[in-house]
């Protein structure tokens, strides 16, 4: 496995590996990773000839109350990590090196980045799209690899790649959980153990939301009501939103038909959390 640091150095790798005609999967990440990154990691070491994790917390995406700083970055530990799921390249470049003082573009992925997590963070999902491009347009892959965990991420990738003519081919994966249902996340380890356990409500509210839809509930009012209930059993956790949305636009639905998304983000302490399930209403 190579570890890159500078920018040039993985275009001129990418270049030659798209001579070849080689197909290279890109896993973007940043870092501090976990199952969740090693299922995406594996996937494309199953579907791909070459395999590029990049690892980089991007400035671009934080908000300035939020985690930046204190975002873990446990290198060398990422890069055994990726050795053992079969990566073929780590590219985890210097912030300064991918923005430079030049540097001033930033990418405005439209209406759907308005919502939910974009209204929550304003700016988050520009930063996402902005960076994303430049790994696309860096490593030049011809696969990508995103979760499901960030649904509204994969959307907005998929819009990008799509306005952008990026050819790349997208393929989300299902969201890895803890065995009590808790969504692996690094913001996991912020939790304290009274919190971590409260945290189980967010995967147990949207269990029993589907749970809902399934048995017949064809409007989102009660389906929300019974998430807010459980969510607000539980004294440390504050919901930022609770809500079933049409897969495709995010917009809210008052009817449930088609595919829908059942959209969570709650505080729980200090921690935001966020998770979703897709149902498909009968
Ligand atoms: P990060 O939070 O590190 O996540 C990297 C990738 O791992 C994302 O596609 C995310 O959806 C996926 N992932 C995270 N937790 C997961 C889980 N429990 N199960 C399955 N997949 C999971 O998302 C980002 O980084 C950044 O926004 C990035 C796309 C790298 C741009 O900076």
């Amino acid at each position: 496995m190579t570890a890159v640091r500078s920018p040039r150095r993985m275009a001129r790798l990418a270049a030659r590996l798209r001579r070849q005609g080689t197909r290279v999967g890109v896993v973007p990440t940043m870092g501090a990773l976990h199952e969740g990154h090693l299922s995406l990691i594996r996937a494309a070491v199953r579907q791909c000839d070459v395999v590029i994790v990049t690892i980089f917390v991007n400035p671009l995406q934080f908000g300035p109350a939020e985690d930046f700083a204190r975002y873990p970055r446990p290198l060398a530990r990422d890069l055994r990590a990726c050795r053992r799921a079969g990566a073929h390249v780590v590219f985890a470049p210097s912030v300064k090196a991918l923005y430079p003082e030049r540097f001033q573009t930033r990418i405005d992925p439209g209406p759907l980045a308005r919502r939910w997590e974009g209204n929550s963070r304003p700016g988050h999902f520009s930063g996402v799209a902005t960076v994303v491009a430049k790994l696309f347009g860096l490593a030049q892959p011809t696969d990508a690899y995103f979760g499901q965990k960030d649904y509204q991420q994969t959307l907005i990738v998929r819009r990008l790649i799509e306005d952008l003519d990026i050819p790349v081919r997208i393929h989300v994966l299902p969201t890895v959980r803890e065995p009590d249902g808790l969504a692996m996340s690094s913001r996991n380890h912020d939790l304290s153990a009274d919190a971590r356990r409260q945290a189980r409500v967010l995967s147990g509210a949207l269990r029993a939301a589907r749970a809902r839809i399934r048995a017949g509930a064809r409007v989102s009012g009660p389906v929300v009501a019974e998430m807010r209930r459980l969510i607000g059993a539980q004294p440390a956790a504050r919901i930022d939103y609770a809500v079933v949305v049409d897969a495709k636009t995010l917009l809210p639905l008052a009817r449930l038909r088609g595919r829908v998304a059942i959209l969570l983000a709650v505080r729980v302490g200090r921690t935001r959390l966020i998770d979703n399930l897709l149902v498909d209403v009968p």
